[in-house]
């Protein structure tokens, strides 16, 4: 079955869209599952940026027909604006984009709320990315949500529909101490991104049937990473989806059995951003050197990435927990000048050694990283021309692969579209 995953190992932005455009290439739909415009996605075509947050990343490809899943909680602002900024950079989307009708609606009051908890939460904060992720979750599983399809219903049903959520959710912004939102003015602003999206809404699961019956090429693009999935990411420090291989198919509506290759994104070290534990964080110079190196800030919210070093016991937990059949090391060209390079092998625990990343967070910071240190190859990776691997960096990529428990394919020299090598 021509289906292909791709899926954040680490705790997100670990190259996933740097990843999807070039299977993209080959693919005929391009399926986000997941998440929202928490997602930041970055592609770099001969110099030009492009950042996505909501739009699958294959919409730079004219044959590739672009899904969002009916897993993902959607902005209709965000969403209508994103596609005019994709249209302003020249990119014909007629047709390409189709929202699934089961996806949930992100509302300005969920934005207030995750904004609100957060800002009074301060320092024991989760550092959400104040999209209104969480608040639009918590009233999907709480059958409270309104779903994009709500929004086919006739113009007046939907008006008073918007209306009257908004009053009940000023009552709630209200006995939460937050600010109140002005109920007419925030309805018009919807009602005029729903006049934009709604012909791209639509049941998806039946176009995504029909693909897989004419064996067209399905690739789901992933959000986050499995370490913030809601249940096996270092919970509560984690968004509020299921980001990892499992949620996939309940996301995109697409049969488990469909899934053929399922393609882990790892970088060659490990950032996260926002709040919770990483335990082979580097507070010091080398987590310094690995963000001004790496470009390490966030693509959705600016902020600094937290960095550190290649983390063997998340990965293999990774690799095991979503049946990973190929990995794809990103960003190996950022350690290109270091002396030296370490990795985390075990966990300390106690007298215990782990090999596999708890499940939960109290035992997670009591365990201590075990490293190993390899010298660095002290060769640029990527000098322009066809970009190769010194000796020392096969290398490197080689023991990863053998910590992981999985082979590595691609690797990534650098975020422009060419710069990537396919290892045989
Ligand atoms: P995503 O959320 O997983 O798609 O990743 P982001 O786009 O948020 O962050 C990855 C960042 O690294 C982006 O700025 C990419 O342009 C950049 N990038 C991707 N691959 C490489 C690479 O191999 N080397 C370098 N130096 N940058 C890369
Ligand atoms: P991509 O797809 C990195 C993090 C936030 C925060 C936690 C919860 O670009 O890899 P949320 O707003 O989802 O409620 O925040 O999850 N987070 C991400 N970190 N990349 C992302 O997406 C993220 N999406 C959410 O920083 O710690
Ligand atoms: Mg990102």
């Amino acid at each position: 079955m021509p289906v292909t995953l791709v899926v954040g190992g680490q705790w997100g932005d670990e190259g996933k869209a740097k990843i999807i455009d070039y299977l993209a290439r080959d693919s005929d739909y391009v399926v986000r599952y997941a998440g929202g415009a928490n997602a930041g996605h970055t592609v770099v075509v001969d110099g030009a940026r492009f950042a996505f947050h909501l739009v699958p990343s294959g919409i730079l490809y004219p044959h590739a027909t672009c899904v969002l899943g009916g897993g993902m909680v959607i902005d209709p602002i965000a969403l209508a604006n994103e596609i005019d900024g994709v249209k302003k950079k020249g990119i014909d989307v007629d047709g390409r984009i189709f929202v699934s009708d089961q996806a949930h609606v992100v509302f300005p009051y969920h934005i207030e709320m995750d904004a609100g908890t957060e800002t009074r939460l301060g320092s024991s904060s989760i550092g959400t990315t104040r999209r209104g992720i969480a608040p639009a979750y918590v009233d999907k599983v709480g059958r409270k949500g309104v779903r994009m399809g709500d929004l086919l219903r006739p113009r007046a049903e939907v008006e008073q529909l918007f209306s009257k959520k908004f009053r009940e959710k000023n009552k709630e912004l209200k006995s939460l101490g937050l600010e109140t939102l002005p109920v007419q003015e925030s309805v018009e602003r919807l009602l005029r991104a729903r006049k934009k999206i709604q012909p791209l809404i639509t049941d998806t699961r039946v176009i995504l049937w029909s693909a897989l019956e004419q064996k067209r090429k399905i690739l789901c693009e992933g959000a986050q990473g499995t370490l913030l999935d809601v249940d096996h990411g270092t919970y509560p420090y984690v968004t509020s989806s299921s980001s990892s291989a499992g949620g996939a198919v309940a996301g995109a509506g697409l049969p488990p059995s469909s899934l053929e290759r399922v393609i882990g994104i790892f970088k060659a070290y490990c950032t996260r951003v926002g709040n919770g534990p990483f335990p082979t964080e580097d507070k010091r110079r080398m987590g310094d050197k690995l963000r001004e190196l790496g470009g390490e800030y966030g693509t959705t919210t600016g902020r600094p990435r937290r960095c550190g070093w290649f983390d063997a016991v998340a990965a293999r937990t990774v690799v095991k927990l979503n049946g990973i059949t190929e990995v794809a090391i990103t960003k190996l060209d950022v350690l290109d000048s270091f002396d030296e390079i370490k990795i985390c092998t075990s966990y300390r625990c106690g007298r215990r050694r782990l090999d596999y990343f708890p499940t939960n967070v109290r035992s997670l910071e009591r365990c201590k990283p075990e490293y190993e240190v390899v010298k660095g190859w002290k060769k640029k990776t990527n000098s322009g021309g066809k970009p190769r691997l010194p000796r020392k960096a096969a290398a490197y990529v080689r023991y990863l692969e053998k910590l992981m428990g999985c082979r590595v394919h691609l690797v990534s020299l650098g975020p422009d579209r060419k710069a990537m090598v396919k290892l045989s």
